[in-house]
């Protein structure tokens, strides 16, 4: 087995998160302005074999686990086959993906048989009218059909995330919790991070207030956490089939437990979501680099990978650099 890398700051690297498109199917107010944000040219964007030739010398590396994301990736035109070729590499543990959920009616069944074991869906709300607002442009109930497909074709956990934002789901924070009763669902309350481009620093609401909240609807028991379990705090309702998960990018730091690298869809190596520092691999892979001039570039990127985030909202804001949707969540 190889052995992940480690950074400067101790910690094994063996997450890689693949954003495969910056094209997005919605619009949703806390990721983008209302007119969207302008494409990258196909040109812009790495080819498949670009994709995966980077991933087979980071997984060679020791990166074990892979996210794809977008955008929203199932955009992106057969999207299944990058994926049966990831889920093949000899190394990857885990191959997950993070949708939107409304292709997913038409993709769960082909994701699966591909190789992708786990789907997180962003869902905010349960009405369908501020669904449509959260979103600009979505229909929740092809949502709602996406998540069903899913757990007809059999992926477990199914992960939702809900990012909680004052005066537009905040009040339904106990109402989405209880989904995880009757569900084998994880639920997962993401605090708002404030990026240029998406709605007001002012919407957001801490994830202590979250807890708080929640604990109305009865004793919340902490689940056992393994290592690397990701950020998430998990929770359960008593009785509960799934889980309630917190996740606080901005009140409380996970920085310390990262292990996550980001490729970028125009082929960006980023080492912190809050951090502008990227490192061009497309230039280098269009200008044939070899794998092991490459690897020594991902090695660098790695070894300065930043201890933290300021958990200063108004720093955080302009240390961003890219909207979400072209970095991938
Ligand atoms: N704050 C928190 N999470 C965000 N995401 C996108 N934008 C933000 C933001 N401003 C996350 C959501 C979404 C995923 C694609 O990225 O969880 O579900
Ligand atoms: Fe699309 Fe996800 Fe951004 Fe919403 S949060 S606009 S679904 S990329």
């Amino acid at each position: 087995m190889v052995v992940p890398p480690v950074d400067a700051h101790h910690r094994p690297i063996d997450y890689l998160r693949l954003s495969i498109t910056d094209r997005c199917n919605l619009r949703c107010v806390y990721c983008m302005p209302s007119h969207g944000v302008p494409r990258l040219d196909h040109s812009q964007i790495l080819s498949y074999e670009e994709i995966l030739r980077l991933t087979r010398i980071a997984v060679k590396m020791g990166i074990t686990k892979i996210r794809i994301t977008g955008g929203e990736p199932l955009v992106r035109r057969d999207v299944t086959y990058l994926c049966e070729n990831i889920a093949a590499l000899k190394g990857v543990s885990s191959l997950s993906l993070t949708t939107n959920g409304l292709l997913l009616g038409q993709y769960a069944a082909a994701l699966r048989r591909a190789g992708i074991r786990r789907v997180n869906i962003s869902l905010d709300t349960l009405r369908p009218s501020r669904f449509s607002s959260i979103t600009r442009v979505g229909c929740f109930h092809k949502v709602w059909a996406g998540l069903e497909a899913a757990q007809k074709a059999g992926f477990s956990p199914i992960k939702l995330n809900v990012v909680v934002m004052r005066h537009l789901n905040d009040d339904e924070v106990e109402e989405m919790a209880l989904l995880s009763l009757r569900n084998p669902f994880h639920v997962r309350f993401i605090e708002f991070m404030p990026f240029p481009s998406s709605a007001s620093r002012k919407q957001f609401v801490s994830s202590d207030e979250i807890v708080e909240r929640l604990s109305r609807l009865g004793r919340l028991v902490p689940c056992e956490s393994r290592s690397n379990n990701g950020p998430a705090r998990y929770f359960r309702l008593e009785g509960a089939l799934g889980k309630i998960g917190i996740i606080s990018p901005i009140s409380h730091h996970f920085c310390p437990s990262c292990n996550r690298l980001r490729l970028t869809a125009d082929g960006k190596l980023r080492t912190c979501l809050f951090s502008n520092a990227e490192t061009d691999l497309r230039d280098l892979l269009r200008q044939k680099a070899s794998d092991e001039e490459l690897v020594q570039v991902i090695g660098q990127a790695i070894a300065s990978k930043p201890e933290k985030h300021t958990l200063d909202p108004e720093v955080l804001h302009k240390c961003m650099g890219r909207p979400m949707v072209r970095i991938g969540g």
